[in-house]
């Protein structure tokens, strides 16, 4: 039997094809967002105890008490706000479940939602699956600067909300202050709600401060905060993330989180609550990826691309178009075959499949591994020039 598709438009991701494509070829998989380093050993043993002492067993549906005290305690310390562990903070299975509650509590049928492209990946088949129209804002190479001017005009009466994601994934681009002064002009002006992916906080290179939606008042009192403690201690398999809303939308948010998961995983959840009691375990992040980015970036300046140093995240953008007139997925998929580096092609995150012959490195990786694909890079640099 078949049933008519919600999501027809919907098919297997790219992060998935790469990873297969890299695994088939024995290729160094630079595709996927994830750490090939582990995370900390006092972590794992801090799971190990809470699983040897029994707790194992459903955590309240909002999430432990002592993470949420511990996460109300992070962002007073980092960003000068209170959140209520009662009624504003909500721990979710990773920022995917939180953000899929977030849209799901807010879209109804025929809203119009704006979100920047490129994007991660979710935001649109989510609004799409709650009966919501996307808006498209499409960024560009190499800048992805926001045209705000742009933005105004994209918004009619049945805009509801925007999403933002800094530090961005895949462009590696973070928000400055003048960019939250226009989002929070509009969304006043115009009452929209705002969902700000934030799960890169602490991934932001060059002392550079990260703008959080936290810091401005008149965006935290309609904004929905999500983070990922997967990106933040090196531990994505385990999903668990937050969001953090004012207690009115936390209360619709609970709602919808209720029934997607009811709970998230207890013993993680004790576990990341003792470890956060000491918060340089995250302050020393940015220093932490920021050498990986300078490290792997002494291997590309060899290779021919064009690049700008990545901002934020574990990510890095480059360019090829002066190389080669491939489309993206085609030169990705010869750069895993014949040169043995997987990576994502940035088209694979536009609705319409933009192609400006970018593709995407992913830096999170022991020097080992950034060595191996410096020097099969280094290889095509040789083969090309
Ligand atoms: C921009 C962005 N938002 C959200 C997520 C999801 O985070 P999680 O793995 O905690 O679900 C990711 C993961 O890659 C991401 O890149």
């Amino acid at each position: 039997m078949a049933i008519q598709s919600k999501l027809p438009h919907v098919g297997t991701s790219i992060f998935a094809k790469m990873s297969a494509l890299a695994a088939q070829h024995q290729a160094v998989n630079l595709s996927q967002g994830f750490p090939d380093f582990p995370c900390d050993p006092k972590l794992l043993a801090l799971v190990t105890e809470a699983m040897q002492n029994g707790q194992n067993q459903y955590a309240p549906f909002i999430g432990l008490l002592p993470l949420r005290e511990q996460i109300s305690q992070k962002v007073a310390a980092s960003y000068q706000v209170n959140y209520s562990p009662e009624t504003e903070i909500t721990i979710t299975s990773g920022g995917t479940e939180a953000l899929f509650c977030a849209i799901s509590a807010l879209v109804r049928m025929g809203d119009e939602i704006i979100i920047f492209e490129p994007a991660y990946d979710s935001y649109a088949p989510v609004i799409a699956l709650c009966g919501g129209v996307v808006k498209r804002i499409a960024l560009k190479y190499p800048h992805y600067k926001v045209d705000w001017d742009e933005v105004k005009r994209l918004i009619s009466p049945r805009t509801k909300a925007i999403i933002l994601n800094t530090p961005h994934n895949p462009c590696g681009t973070v928000w400055s202050r003048n960019d939250m002064l226009a989002l929070s002009a509009l969304v006043q002006q115009n009452n929209l709600t705002v969902i700000s992916d934030e799960v890169y906080e602490h991934l932001i290179f060059d002392n550079v401060r990260h703008e959080s939606v936290l810091r401005y008042p008149e965006l935290r009192e309609r904004s929905f905060v999500v983070f990922s403690f997967g990106k933040t201690f090196h531990a994505t398999g385990w999903k668990v993330g937050y969001c953090l809303a004012p207690k009115a939308l936390s209360g619709e948010f609970r709602k919808v989180h209720q029934f997607v998961t009811f709970s998230t995983s207890t013993p993680f959840q004790v576990a990341i609550a003792k470890y956060l009691e000491n918060p340089a375990h995250y302050e020393i992040l940015p220093d932490f990826y920021q050498q990986k980015r300078d490290y792997f970036l002494k291997s590309l300046h060899q290779t021919p691309f064009q690049f700008k140093p990545s901002a934020g995240t574990y990510f890095q953008l480059a360019y090829y178009g002066h190389l080669s007139d491939e489309p993206d997925v085609a030169f990705a998929e010869r750069l895993t075959r014949d040169y043995g580096v997987a990576v994502i092609p940035v088209s694979a995150f536009y609705s319409d499949g933009t192609d400006e012959k970018v593709i995407r490195f992913c830096f999170a990786k022991r020097e080992e591994t950034l060595d191996l694909a410096a020097q099969r890079l280094e290889l095509l640099a040789k083969l090309l020039v």
